[in-house]
């Protein structure tokens, strides 16, 4: 995790740094520094918390001149996260300053080594290592800058994308990459750098992104020079224009991006299935399924992998490949697939999933299983991630920037996109009568009406929150369809308000989660009415009887659960497959007003990130 920035150009490096790392924050927020150098002098400025905590002090305790710099806003992984091992980091000469997102994994043998000769270390933490060694290569190999990085770079394994510069060389910036990402933005005598291009997407519409164990020697005014860190050959660099707006990294009037990112799923999901789905011609288009097609028909099961909420949107597909397309699906955490020796062959095809396109497990997962031959097709929200890149073929979801740490648009835009290709697969294969297809995708292209629709029950559900705000446990249960999407309600309440949730499949709460239920236990329930209902409305009245309190979802007109449950927020009717998407609304929000109440930080939650790069 963690967000780099760097600047160098004509310009007051420092307030885009802040502003920079201001944007980065969904990948970390533990501490943040800046380094500027000014007049002969690099200045560093480093604090524990949030990049407001950074700008508070460093007027204080720095000049904030310079056109060259590079900040840097951190979740920590060696080292706690406090001011010494809060980044940048200086090498013991003072002349070179490091930030760096990833791991050395082999810091510590590095580190003997360089105590031996006499380094010494004031922080925790391995990238204090590495700008150490690149200034002991430097000293000892007489080189430059650029290829001290190249060196000490062939000598560490782990991930890195690093920004370094040199006080005694103010004209030029190293920057590298090796697993997590790195973009470089090409203004006019000026270059950005920085973990996405959010940054600097003011200043310039152009940008390069650095493909792994690739390096670039960025001087002022120069054209940047790219090279292969292992064997030096001259890479050419790709630019491309870039598409993000600037209106889409930020607020608009809404009080948290989480909230805003709720109410733009009607869009973001509408966005996603435009130019795929033809309704009037019974048609859905999918350029990367398309040009695949003999993988999949093949395919003798599909393997989902992922982390977290795209976790989540890979069970609700397992039920819509089963159900649709009769394809046997398996779903992993990417996590434990990439290290429990699975079986795979080349007649599988892997699903991966993610926002991000970085997460560091499902990316490993995609290795592992490419290595055994299968077809890799990639789902993910940010285009060119190194998910993306990695998977043999894909489709993005067109969700937009993503930016609180809890993910809403995401996971309805992977349902989204994964029930074209669950459709896709089902026409190919035959089935799915044509009727049935063609209902479906009718019935997709009303979702976003309905979903605003659901939008509009967000002061009940305000209302509903202030009733459960001060629960320590709630559990959160559901059938088919919508059990995915009771785990993926109590994933949001625990990771925006610190509450213990659990989802549960409903008939499963027999099992063990009965146990504790008492007059104090929100339940909140998806009772739709076409998911095997009468069955959850047994379930509520189990509940019922032990007194447990019940909030349920239920289908528009519901009577039934209505008299049973203490609350119900409705949502529109819709196919059992595709209630997910609706009924996952009212659960998102109830979260949201639940950490607002609490005066938690609902974007930036405490020891979370949005993107994680590290195992
Ligand atoms: C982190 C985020 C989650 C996300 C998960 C997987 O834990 O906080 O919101 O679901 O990573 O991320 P990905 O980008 O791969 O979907």
């Amino acid at each position: 995790m963690c967000g780099i920035v760097g600047y160098i150009g004509n310009r007051n490096a420092y307030p885009i740094i802040i502003k920079g790392l201001q944007r980065l924050e969904y990948r970390g927020y533990d501490s943040a520094g800046v380094a500027l150098y000014d007049d002969g002098n690099i200045n560093v400025s480093r604090t524990p918390g949030k990049v407001d905590d950074l700008r508070a002090i460093a007027a204080s305790e720095m000049t904030l001149d310079g056109t060259l710099g590079i900040g840097h806003t951190r979740w920590a992984t060696h080292g706690e996260p406090n001011k010494r091992n809060a980044h940048p980091h200086l090498s013991n000469s003072g002349d070179l300053v490091i930030i760096h997102n990833g791991i050395i994994e082999n810091y510590e043998s590095i580190k003997k080594e360089l105590i031996q000769r006499g380094y010494v270390f004031h922080s925790d933490t391995d990238t204090e290592v590495l700008v150490n060694l690149i200034e002991e290569v430097k000293k000892k190999e007489n080189v430059k800058l650029g290829k001290a990085v190249q060196i000490a770079l062939n000598q560490v394994i782990g991930a890195y994308a690093i920004a370094v510069f040199d006080r005694t060389k103010p004209d030029e910036i190293v920057v590298a990459k090796l697993g997590s990402p790195l973009a470089i933005g090409i203004g006019e005598d000026e270059f950005f750098i920085a973990s996405d291009a959010s940054p600097f997407i003011e200043y310039t519409n152009n940008a390069v992104y650095l493909e792994d164990e690739e390096m670039a020697i960025i001087r002022r005014g120069k054209e940047i020079k790219l090279r292969k860190i292992k064997d030096d050959r001259v890479a050419y660099p790709m630019v491309q224009e870039l598409q993000l707006n600037l209106e889409a990294i930020e607020k608009n009037g809404f009080e948290h991006f989480m909230l805003k990112e709720i109410y733009e799923q009607p869009h973001a999901i509408r966005d996603t299935f435009r130019g795929r789905l033809r309704a009037d011609q019974g048609l859905v288009k999918m350029a990367g399924v398309d040009q695949h097609l003999e993988r999949f028909r093949n395919a003798n099961r599909i393997i989902i992998v992922a982390c977290g909420t795209s976790w989540h949107a890979g069970l609700v597909a397992e039920y819509i490949f089963e159900d649709l397309a009769r394809i046997p699906v398996e779903v992993e955490y990417a996590s434990e697939f990439r290290y429990r020796n699975p079986v795979i062959t080349d007649k599988d095809v892997v699903i991966a999933i993610s926002q991000s396109g970085e997460t560091a497990d499902t990316l490993a997962a995609i290795k592992l299983a490419k290595s055994h031959g299968a077809f890799v097709f990639g789902v993910c929200n940010v285009v060119g991630s190194s998910i993306a890149r990695e998977t043999d073929a894909g489709a993005y979801t067109h969700a937009g920037p993503e930016i609180g740490v809890a993910s809403t648009k995401a996971f309805t835009t992977q349902i989204t996109v994964l029930t074209l290709l669950a459709l896709k697969l089902a026409k190919e294969a035959g089935t799915i009568s044509e009727s049935h297809f063609r209902n479906m995708l009718t019935e997709i292209e009303a979702i976003p009406g309905k979903v605003e629709r659901v939008l509009e029950s967000n002061p009940e559900v305000e209302h509903i929150a202030r009733a459960y705000k001060d629960s320590t446990n709630c559990l959160y249960l559901g059938r088919g369809y919508n059990f995915p999407v009771a785990l993926e309600g109590a994933l949001k309440l625990k990771e925006i308000s610190y509450i213990h949730a659990e989802g549960y499949p409903a008939a499963e709460m027999k099992h063990g989660p009965i146990a504790l239920i008492d007059e104090h236990m929100p339940v909140f329930v998806i009772a739709t009415r076409k998911g095997h209902y009468e069955k959850v409305v047994s379930n509520i009245q189990e509940i019922k009887s032990r007194k447990g309190k019940i909030i349920a979802v239920v289908t528009e007109g519901d009577e039934q659960v209505r008299e049973l449950a203490d609350h119900v927020v409705e949502i529109p009717e819709t196919s059992e497959c595709l209630s997910p998407l609706l009924t996952t609304i009212p659960l998102q929000l109830l979260s949201y007003h639940i950490a607002v109440m609490r005066g938690c930080n609902v974007d930036q939650p405490r020891n979370l990130a949005k993107s994680v790069t590290v195992e």
